[in-house]
């Protein structure tokens, strides 16, 4: 058993936490809250161990009325891994503390990239986490691109990709994030720190990356732009990316038309909280001219790294392949998803009629 704690129990730590809680090889050990908000009510009600992230903040806590097992030093000298789900930028003023209890840590794409030995993605990069003693899972949008890339440039060989990242504003729970009325390059100059990002994963990739933000919380969306070095046929790329467990095909009949609806899609099919762990490419939207492939796919930044943290860790502290933690990790959380409209499984005829 890995023994497992997450330092930040925020958007990405919630969900870290429960797919680590979910894994047959790992045992979550405790989470860390840096103030006694809604957000403990949720650990206590999955009877997670809390403990505060923040030495002096234990004050807040008793205060508030919520009991702790201990602070952050405590969890750290009872987990082989700490995943770091602390807001951006803050990870690296914790690394200093996890190496003083000799606890490896996994960090989020918040961070620089030199705040890990590795930047880490499952499909692109899984043997560079191996055995290391700090591991950074690459942002929700290099996450996605690298799950894209890895496949076009192994089959067709990626001579140039272009990428239009329309980034969503703010997380659904971010009141103070924007914009509210405009779409604001973000930054204005090429490349966005995306581009560069991605060779962390694939460095012999060329990929120029454009990026704006929304005034929207739902996801991001990608318009993508791949110059390959053979002309692709666009059914044999469908058929590639079908392929890809982390990558779900968005089926023109399912009459899907955007973020909103691809969210209901996924609570309706029972998801937590309405992840989305796939990057879901826009099936019609696959078109080649010559040797340019062009598709959009969409992104959900709260959930699609989420099993990238799971085989990190596996990665760090077990001798299992890429292939086989990847495969667990789908099958734990149930990974991959089909839909039955798009070959006809449940075309409109068959459907059941009232009468
Ligand atoms: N949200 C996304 O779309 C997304 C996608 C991919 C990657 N990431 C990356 O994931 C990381 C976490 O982002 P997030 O969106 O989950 O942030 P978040 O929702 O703001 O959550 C951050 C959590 O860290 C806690 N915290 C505050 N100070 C801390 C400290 N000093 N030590 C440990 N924990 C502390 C907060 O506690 P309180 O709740 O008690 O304040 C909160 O639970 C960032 O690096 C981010 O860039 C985010």
């Amino acid at each position: 058993m890995i023994r497992v704690g997450v330092n930040g129990y925020g958007t990405i730590g919630k969900r870290v936490a429960d797919a680590v809680a979910a894994q047959p090889d790992m045992e979550l050990v405790g989470v860390t809250k840096a103030s006694p908000d809604y957000g403990v009510e949720a650990a206590s009600r999955r009877g997670y161990d809390l403990y505060a992230a923040v030495e002096d903040r234990v004050d807040e806590f008793a205060a508030a009325g919520v009991g702790l097992a201990g602070a952050l030093g405590d969890l750290l000298d009872a987990v082989d891994v700490i995943v770091d789900c602390a807001p951006s930028g803050v990870g690296e003023r914790n690394a200093p503390i996890y190496e003083a209890h000799d606890t490896r840590a996994v960090f989020q794409g918040g961070e620089d990239a030199d705040v890990a030995e590795a930047s880490f993605n499952a499909r692109g990069r899984f043997e560079a986490a191996r055995g290391a003693d700090s591991v950074r899972v690459v942002s929700c949008n290099t996450t996605a691109l690298s799950r894209l890339l890895a496949p076009l440039d192994e089959t067709y060989g990626v001579e140039k990709a272009r990428v239009t990242l329309v980034r969503r504003g703010g997380d659904p729970n971010e009141t103070d994030r924007g914009p509210i009325n405009d779409i604001v390059p973000d930054p204005a100059t090429v490349p966005s720190h995306h581009g560069p990002d991605v060779n962390e994963i694939l460095p012999d990739v060329t990929v120029d990356t454009a990026a704006l933000r929304a005034p929207v919380t739902g996801m991001h969306t990608h318009s993508v732009n791949v110059t390959v070095e053979t002309a692709p046929d666009p059914g044999a790329v469908r058929d590639l990316l079908a392929d890809e467990s982390r990558i779900f095909l968005v089926p023109e009949a399912a009459g899907i038309d955007g973020a909103g609806a691809l969210k209901e899609y996924a609570a309706d099919a029972g998801r937590p909280r309405g992840d989305l762990w796939e990057n879901c490419v826009w099936e019609e939207s696959i078109s080649v001219t010559g040797r340019d492939l062009y598709l959009f796919q969409n992104v959900h930044q709260e959930a699609d790294v989420v099993p990238e943290n799971v085989d990190a860790i596996r990665a760090m502290a077990s001798d299992v392949d890429a292939a086989e933690s990847v495969a667990r990790t789908n099958e734990s959380l149930g990974v991959g998803l089909e839909s039955r409209l798009g070959d006809g499984e449940l075309a409109r005829a068959e459907l059941p009629a009232d009468d």
